[in-house]
């Protein structure tokens, strides 16, 4: 109906003048017409100019008091001819209306403000500023002072009115003409083809937005740092098992039974199957003397080892368990030098907040060979890290079971302007090594580190539910960017 109108009009006329009025004579919304006007325009049935009024509008309490009445003429009809207490007129109006109502009563000096009393200086009054407020409601238009003392009141604020004058355009027909989309068999042999109007493509149009599987931030990080790993020619473990025994997640690390990580205020013990099948029986001894008695140049830990202790099922509570299997079954062969790495889920008893879950995903590099010494391990945290995108690196010495020496790893970031520790790393122990089996001159290099961490660095997440967990927003699965980190 409102094209009809815009059109039908243009048929007989030269111009709209003014689309407000337009839909105004006609009883039409003017939105209704503002939209009819753009879709013509898009088609270029019309030629349109923009037209910009100021106008003003009622706030909120602008609005009340179109409706109640100012607060100066409440104030008015609240005083008996005797005059009232201001406590009690108080207590009638309520504070607000009460200290507004006094203040404007008294600039137009309607009311004797008494210590005690207040009383009518005036027996009638009028509500101008109800009637003004009014005026405006209605779209009439009132004089600059009474404008500025309502602004000054905060009863009206200007909004800009937008609106159209339109004139034929190029394309201008009486009735918008159906335009063709597909090109049927049809068109072609009834001939009609050729006096078909087609629809001109819209090169600018959004795509249809894709509905199907959206990598999860985190899987596109792992993405990265995997291509990153094999680019460094590492290869990938099998992490398909979270669930891992005492032995292989703690005993064979060298991590002492005592050793608070192995309580289960931090480690999440199975109930059914509660203990592990089986060991390596032989390597097991090799652990129970190590542990107790030492070897290899260390005094070990002095204590009863339990081989209970060592069966207990758990979930994993880090990746290093399942280098700990693989180291062991390398050692099991002819000695080659390999460079092993995995990205997968770990579980840890820990206390939820924004920054910690109780469970994550732990990223894990190892380099296994002869001679290998801490300036190799620093030499390949330097690769590896410059490869993610982080050239500054300090090192501060740490403590593992596992590991000797051990080195927490810092890096420089830019935006943030501090170092932020970004992993954890060192040389595998004798003490680990030699049970397995490798030969004596051979080391291992290893790190670890969160793919939590740099993603919610690299995504700007600062809390972790809104990145894992049910709480996470399916729309920042379906629209967060691809992440390129720097592959070489
Ligand atoms: N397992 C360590 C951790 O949980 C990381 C690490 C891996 C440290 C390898 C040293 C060597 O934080």
């Amino acid at each position: 109906m409102a094209e009809e109108a815009v059109l039908g009009y243009l048929e007989n006329n030269n111009e709209i003048r003014d689309s407000g009025d337009f839909a105004a004579e006609r009883g039409i919304d003017h939105n209704e017409i503002v939209n009819v006007i753009k879709s013509l325009h898009g088609f270029r049935y019309v030629d349109a100019e923009d037209i910009k009024r100021e106008t003003w509008v009622l706030t909120d309490e602008g609005n009340n008091y179109a409706n109640v009445g100012s607060p100066e003429v409440q104030l008015m009809l609240a005083i008996p001819p005797q005059g009232i207490s201001r406590d009690e007129l108080q207590k009638n109006l309520g504070p607000t209306v009460f200290k507004i109502g006094c203040a404007q009563a008294a600039k137009n000096k309607w009311v004797e403000m008494g210590k005690q009393l207040i009383s009518k200086k005036v027996e009638h009054v009028e509500d101008r500023v109800k009637d003004l407020l009014l005026q405006i409601q209605q779209g009439q238009g009132i004089g600059s002072d009474d404008i500025k003392a309502l602004k000054a009141r905060k009863l009206i604020v200007p909004q800009t009115w937008k609106g159209y004058s339109v004139k034929k355009g190029p394309s201008y027909a009486p009735k918008r003409k159906k335009v063709v989309t597909d090109l049927t068999r049809d068109n072609f042999q009834s001939g009609e083809w050729k006096e078909l109007e087609f629809k001109e493509y819209n090169y600018s149009a959004k795509g249809q937005p894709l509905e199907g599987g959206h990598l999860h931030p985190l899987l596109k990080v792992r993405c990265q740092i995997k291509q990153i790993f094999l680019c460094m020619g590492f290869e990938e473990m099998p992490t398909n098992n979270y669930v891992e025994s005492s032995f292989w997640n703690f005993d064979s690390l060298f991590q002492p039974q005592q050793h608070p990580a192995r309580d289960s205020h931090d480690t999440f013990f199975l109930d059914a199957p509660s203990t592990t099948k089986e060991l390596p029986e032989d390597y097991v001894q090799r652990v129970k003397q190590i542990h107790e008695y030492g070897g290899y140049g260390s005094r070990g830990y002095t204590y009863d080892w339990k081989r209970e202790e060592a069966n207990k099922n758990l979930l994993r509570t880090h990746t290093t368990a399942v280098s700990s299997r693989m180291l062991y079954q390398l050692a099991q062969k002819p000695f080659s030098p390999k460079k092993y790495f995995s990205i997968d889920r770990v579980f840890r008893n820990e206390a939820v907040d924004r920054t910690h879950l109780a469970e994550f995903h732990q990223i894990e590099g190892l380099v296994c060979d002869r001679g290998l010494t801490l300036c190799d391990l620093i030499g390949v945290l330097h690769d590896f890290f410059s490869r993610l995108g982080m050239t500054k690196l300090k090192f501060k010495p740490a403590y593992n079971p596992y590991t000797e020496p051990s080195m927490e790893i810092f890096s420089y970031h830019e935006g943030f302007k501090k170092w932020v520790e970004v992993g954890n790393s060192g040389m595998f122990r004798p003490e680990m090594l030699r049970p397995m089996g490798l030969p004596e001159d051979v080391q291992v290099i290893a790190w670890g580190l969160s793919l939590e961490r740099p993603t919610m660095i690299m995504y700007g997440i600062d809390n972790i539910r809104d990145l894992f967990g049910h709480k996470v927003d399916l729309g920042l699965i379906k629209k967060n960017p691809i992440c390129r980190l720097g592959i070489d």
